[in-house]
C-alpha cells in the first residue's frame, strides 16, 4: 500500500469499521504460551488490516486495544501491553507514515505513562498530513467513561458561560467526543466469538451494523476482512426510516 495508492472502493461499502479485537489470550493458550505471545501476534495482525483498508474503500479504521477495564489484569499482562504499545509506536511509525496512514489515539490519557503519552502525541504530529486510511487506536479507552468526560466538559462551558443548557443537544454534546472529527462507524466487528460490545463506542455506535466472527483475532486474516466488508455491503440500513 503506497501513500497514493488508488482507492477502489467496493461498492456500498462500509467507509468507517471499528474493530474489538478479541482472542488473543486463547490464541496463545491454544498454544501453550503466555498471553502476551497472542498480544504480540495480535499487534501483527493490525498492520496486515491496516493495508487492507484502501482495497476495501475503507478510509476510517478504529481498534479497542486497551479499555478502561483492562487495568484489572494481572501487572504482568498490563505491563506487557503497555510495552508492546510503546514497540508498536517505534516499529510501525515509519511505515505508517510512508504508506498514507494517521494515526489518531481516543481514550483517558491521564492513566497512561507520561511516555507513551508523549511517543503517541509524536506519532499523531508525524503523520497529521495523511489522509489515506485514518486509524484511531482507542487506548485507556470506555464509551461511558467517554462520555462523562465530554459531558463534564460540556458542564464546564455553561459554567463559564460560552454555553447554555439550551444549547445541549446531541450535536453540541458530539463536539465534546474523543471521536468529534470521525464520523461514526458504519460497520463494528468482534472476533472470538464473543456477542457483546464491551463498552465500545456506544454513542457513536447507535445506528452501526455489527458482525461477530469466531476467529481469534491473531487469526483473522485480510482476505476475511474482506469477507465482513462484503456482507455489510449486501444489508439494508435504513437508520430508524421505512425504505421508499
Ligand atoms: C483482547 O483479547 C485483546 C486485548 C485486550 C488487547 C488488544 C491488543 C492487541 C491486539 C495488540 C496490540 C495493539 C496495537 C494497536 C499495537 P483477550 O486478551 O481478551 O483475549 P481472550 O478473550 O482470548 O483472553
Amino acid at each position: 500500500m503506497a501513500a497514493d495508492a488508488k482507492e477502489t472502493t467496493l461498492d456500498g461499502g462500509p467507509k468507517h469499521v471499528a474493530i474489538i479485537m478479541d482472542g488473543n489470550g486463547r490464541w496463545a493458550q491454544k498454544r501453550g504460551r503466555p498471553r502476551l505471545f497472542g498480544h504480540q501476534a495480535g499487534a501483527q495482525r493490525v498492520r496486515d488490516i491496516v493495508e487492507a483498508c484502501p482495497g476495501q474503500g475503507v478510509k476510517y479504521l478504529t481498534i479497542f486495544a486497551f479499555s478502561t477495564e483492562n487495568w484489572k489484569r494481572t501487572q504482568t499482562e498490563v505491563s506487557g501491553l503497555m510495552a508492546l504499545f510503546r514497540r508498536y509506536i517505534v516499529r510501525e511509525a515509519r511505515a505508517l507514515l510512508s504508506k498514507g496512514v494517521r494515526v489518531r489515539f481516543i481514550g483517558d490519557r491521564i492513566r497512561l505513562d507520561e511516555k507513551l503519552v508523549a511517543m503517541m502525541d509524536e506519532l499523531e504530529l508525524l503523520t497529521s498530513h495523511n489522509d489515506l486510511v485514518h486509524l484511531t487506536v482507542a487506548l485507556n479507552y470506555g464509551g461511558r467513561d467517554e462520555v462523562t468526560r465530554a459531558a463534564k466538559r460540556l458542564a464546564y462551558e455553561i459554567e463559564q458561560g460560552r454555553l447554555t443548557h439550551k444549547d445541549v443537544d446531541a450535536e453540541t454534546l458530539s463536539r465534546f467526543l474523543d471521536t468529534h472529527v470521525l464520523p461514526d462507524p458504519d460497520l463494528v466487528i468482534r472476533t472470538s466469538g464473543e456477542a457483546r460490545i464491551s463498552n465500545f463506542l456506544l454513542w457513536q455506535s447507535a445506528y452501526a451494523e455489527y458482525e461477530f466472527v469466531d476467529t481469534l483475532w491473531p487469526d483473522f486474516t485480510p482476505a476475511e476482512f474482506a469477507r465482513v466488508c462484503a456482507s455489510y455491503a449486501s444489508r439494508d440500513r435504513r437508520f430508524g426510516a421505512v425504505k421508499t
